[in-house]
Parts: structure tokens; sequence; C-alpha cells
């Protein structure tokens, strides 16, 4: 159990957990002891925080906590609430440390440090410092400016360290946080990608029963997951349905119906709504009012192919209650459910579909990061195309063509699109970057050259960014090679499209698609 106590590492803490090996779930920092304690964790980590434990309002931790027998873990803010509660010394030295800091380990490193180098570097963020240990513990490491760094009193199973063990700076963190949990709190290893896939797999047959289930399929890689694990439950009981609204890329439809059914074998429903979304999208230059034509299109479709397959499983006596969802465990911990129980939002990531379509939710991701869905993916099977699929928005190429969305003008994105795709794979690159609109730029034209022959064509725009969680990016500095490459194939190949610019704009202020 991780406690978080407001820091952006409390997740990152749990991922690093489930890498050594040990599940983890993120609980709140006011969650009360009595609780912590009722979901019998085999051990607690306590992150680290942006708050001073002298702050008026600083979050405490009960020292109950530490009489229960769980073994625990301090991290920085964790470490200090830690030392006040069991009556050690934390002082405001003024002496702050941030950054790479030289680590010193002392009376023989304790079971955290056991084999590591005496002197190594870890990450610090912090402005106070513990002074003196509570006592019973014993000082393991030190800095030049900190000198308890690290205790441990590992016959009650207590530990704690002012230095980040999860993040990559400190190099031998993952060592730490190993030798707790393995060493101090002796907890086994067993959580694999194929315990995660067996336990996942049970809890889906035992929810759905002998009832059916539809998955709605974007394409994305949360969703083909979700849908391959409750196939590997349910098996044709499950249908999944994937919407060809006219605004995917090139090969995305045939990806669905050959890739994702080769490799689960799930019944699997294509709707070409084509021509329903080319009809309501007619006219419309708004890019919200684009938004919010598909979203509802997209409802109306999926309610359609929900609805049929009801009455179709009702003339063969059966029923078909609950909805595959692909929601995953950041949305969960952000949306103030760490607990797994209470209050939990219902994210839909398949277009929002409404209230009234009364299904069931399963939602077989949500105790899973997005690395462990994309190992869960591959476990199950799934190809690499699906399963490191960069992301793509739900309402496709339409917020990608500046101006109206037409047949013809979908047709010249999508081959520009699918050049830059093709090129940016053959050059290794598709692991670098987060993702690379193509804009068609509709509305403007620009007077060039071709063959002796002057044209009048649109400008595309190529928006290669870096970021990783999409809420802030980098535009990403492609090779010249490269971008020449896919500049020129653009140019020759695709009519209509006599230029090609890059996106130089980082976001903020730019956001990563163009509407
Ligand atoms: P922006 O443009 O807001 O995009 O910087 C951030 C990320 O979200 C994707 N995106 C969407 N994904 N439905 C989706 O499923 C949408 O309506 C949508 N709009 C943007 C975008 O591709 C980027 O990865």
């Amino acid at each position: 159990m991780v406690v978080d106590f407001g820091a952006q590492y409390a997740q990152l803490i749990a991922r690093r957990v489930r890498e050594a090996q040990v599940y983890s779930e993120v609980v709140p920092h006011d969650t009360p002891v009595e609780e912590m304690l009722r979901r019998d964790p085999a051990a607690i980590v306590l992150s680290g925080g942006p708050a001073s434990v002298y702050a008026e309002d600083a979050p405490q931790v009960d020292a109950e906590l530490f009489r229960a027998g769980v073994p625990v873990l301090g991290i920085c803010y964790g470490f200090q609430a830690m030392t006040r509660a069991l009556g050690g010394t934390v002082e405001h030295t003024g002496t702050r440390e941030f950054g790479r800091t030289e680590l010193a380990v002392c009376s023989g490193g304790g079971t955290l440090h056991q084999e590591l180098p005496v002197n190594h570097p870890v990450w610090m963020s912090h402005g106070d410092s513990v002074s003196k240990a509570p006592e019973g513990f014993r000082v393991i490491a030190e800095t030049d400016d900190t000198p308890v760094a690290a205790f441990e009193n590992p016959e009650s199973g207590l530990a704690g360290v002012q230095y980040h063990p999860e993040v990559a700076h400190s190099p031998h963190g993952q060592e730490v946080l190993r030798r707790f949990l393995h060493d101090i709190a002796g907890i086994r290893p067993n959580w694999t990608t194929t315990s995660i896939v067996d336990e996942t797999v049970t809890a889906v047959r035992e929810r759905i029963g002998g009832a059916r289930a539809i998955c709605g399929l974007s394409g994305g890689v949360d969703s083909a997951v979700a849908g391959a694990l409750v196939n590997r439950a349910i098996g044709d009981r499950l249908t999944c349905v994937f919407v060809d609204h006219g605004l995917l890329r090139s090969g995305e439809r045939t990806q669905v119906e050959r890739d994702f059914v080769a490799a689960t074998g799930a019944r699997l429903v294509v709707i070409d709504a084509v021509q329903q979304f080319t009809d309501a999208l007619a006219g419309v230059t708004d890019p919200e009012e684009k938004r919010k034509i598909i979203g509802r299109e997209f409802i109306r479709t999926f309610e359609r192919a929900a609805r049929e397959l009801k009455e179709e499983a009702g003339q063969a006596g059966e029923q078909v209650e609950y909805l595959v969802q692909g929601t995953l465990y950041p949305d969960v911990v952000e949306s103030g459910g760490g607990s797994g129980t209470a209050n939990i939002k219902s994210h839909h990531n398949v277009g929002g579909l409404p209230e009234d379509l009364r299904f069931d939710l399963v939602e077989p991701l949500r105790s899973l990061f997005k690395d462990e869905v994309r190992r869960v993916g591959l476990e199950l099977g799934l190809p690499e195309t699906i399963v490191h699929r960069q992301p793509f928005p739900g309402p496709g190429l339409a917020i990608r063509i500046i101006g109206e969305v037409t047949p013809r003008r979908l047709e010249t994105l999508r081959a520009a699109d699918a050049i830059a795709r093709e090129e940016l794979t053959a050059s290794g690159l598709d692991r670098d970057i987060w993702q690379c609109p193509v804009v068609l730029l509709a509305d403007v034209q620009s007077v060039g050259v071709q063959g002796d022959g002057r044209t009048y064509g649109h400008p595309v725009v190529l928006r290669p960014v870096s970021s990783e969680d999409a809420m802030t990016a980098d535009w990403t500095r492609l090779p010249y090679e490269v971008l020449e490459r896919i500049s020129t194939r653009i140019t020759n190949e695709v009519a209509d499209v006599n230029r090609v610019t890059v996106d130089v704009t980082s976001k903020p202020p730019g956001t990563i698609e163009w509407e």
C-alpha cells in the first residue's frame, strides 16, 4: 500500500513496487489507519509530499500505524512524518538539498543498502531534515548536509530514506525498494504478467457469469487489451463493436478486423457508418462543433449496435448485461478512487456513452498501469502494431483537417499521414516520439511549381511531439534526412499537397492536436 502525501511521486512508487513484482495500490494520506489495516497490506510505503512537517496543516501519520506489525518504509516527507510520529527530530535547517546528491552509507548500510557501493548518487528534494533518528533506529546513510539520510529498525520492519529511490536519477533506488519489500517485509515477488492475466481472467469470469458482454473497440491499446482479456474469460459471449466512421487512418479498420481477430479469435461486429458521419459533418468548420457531432453520432451508432445485439441475444433467451471499458489505474487514482471502492468516477474511453444505455461496467484494466497493459497485451498474443500503437484521438482525422471535412480532403490527409508514419517507422523513431499528427490546412492554398507547371495546393503540417502523458509536450527534433524523405514523398505522391511544414511549438502554448 502506497500512502500518497500529495506528491507526483506516489504513482511512480506504486509502479516501482510492481516492477519489484509486488502488487501495489495507492491510498490518500487521510485514509484512517483502521481502514488501511482493514485492507491487510503486506507492507506500507509512505510517499514524499510537498508539505513541511512544520506547516500548520501538514499531513500527519498516526503513530498507531507503526504499532500494527506491518512493515513501513518512509520516503522523503514520509520519512520525516515517520520520524516525528516515532519521537525522532526533524529540523528546519535552512539547508536544502535538491537534485543529485552523494550518499555515503554507514554502519554497514543496513539491510536497505546491502551490497551497494559505499558512496553512490541519489535524488534529493527537501528543505527540512531529520537530525535525530527515533529510539531503536540505526542510521544507515548520510550526506554532506544531512546527518540522517536513511535509518532502519529491521526487527520491527520499519525503515526510511530521505532520498527518492523511485526516480531514475537514483540509480540504485530500485534495489533499495526491493530490499525493503523482499528482505525487510518478506514479501514473495509473484506479481508477474502471467499472474495478472490469470487473476483478471478469473475475476472477469466470476463477475460476468453466464451473461453476455459488449466491448467498444477504438483501435487503441486499452480497449484492445480489455477486449482480449474479456474474450479470454468468456469467449464468444463477448461481442466487440468497432465503428468505422470514415475518419480513420489508412489500414486501421483492417488492423482491427484482421490482426485483433486473428490474435484473439474474438467475435467482432464492424459497423460501417461512413456515410452517416460524412453527412453529419458536411459544412461544419468549427472544431468544437465537429467534436460534438462526432461524439453524438458515435453514441447513436453504438447504441444501435448494442440494441441490435440485445435483441439478438434476447431471441436466443440470453441477455447482454455488461459493457467492457478500458479504464486504467491512473484514472482511478486521479478520480479519488484509489481505495478501489468508494466514489469512483466512470471514465468513458469510448466516446462518452450515456447513462441510460443500462449496462453494468466491467473494467478489467482498472488496477493496471499503461506499461502493464502493454505487457498483458503481448502476453495475450496481440501484435506489436496494436500494443505499441501511438495515441490517436477518438474524433480521428476530422480534427486534423482545418476547415470542412470532405471525402476528398480525408483521402488527401490519409495518404499524407500514411507516408509520414511509414517513414517514421522505417527510421526506427516510433518509440522516440509520442505521436506525430499530420494536419491538412484545407482552407489555405499556396503557389508551387511541379514538373514545370504551376500548382495551387494545400500545405500539410507535421506535428512530431515527445511527451510523458500528453499533458505537456515538446516538439521532437526529427533528423533532417527523415523530414526530407517525408516531404519529398508527400509532395510527389499526394495530389493537392505542394508544401510540407513542421510545427515547432511545445505544449503549452500549443496543444498536440490542432483542433
Ligand atoms: P491535445 O490536443 O489536447 O491532445 O494536446 C492530448 C492528447 O489527447 C489526444 N486527443 C484525444 N483523444 N479523444 C481521444 O481519445 C479526443 O477527443 C482527443 N482529443 C485529443 C491527442 O491525440 C493527444 O494524444
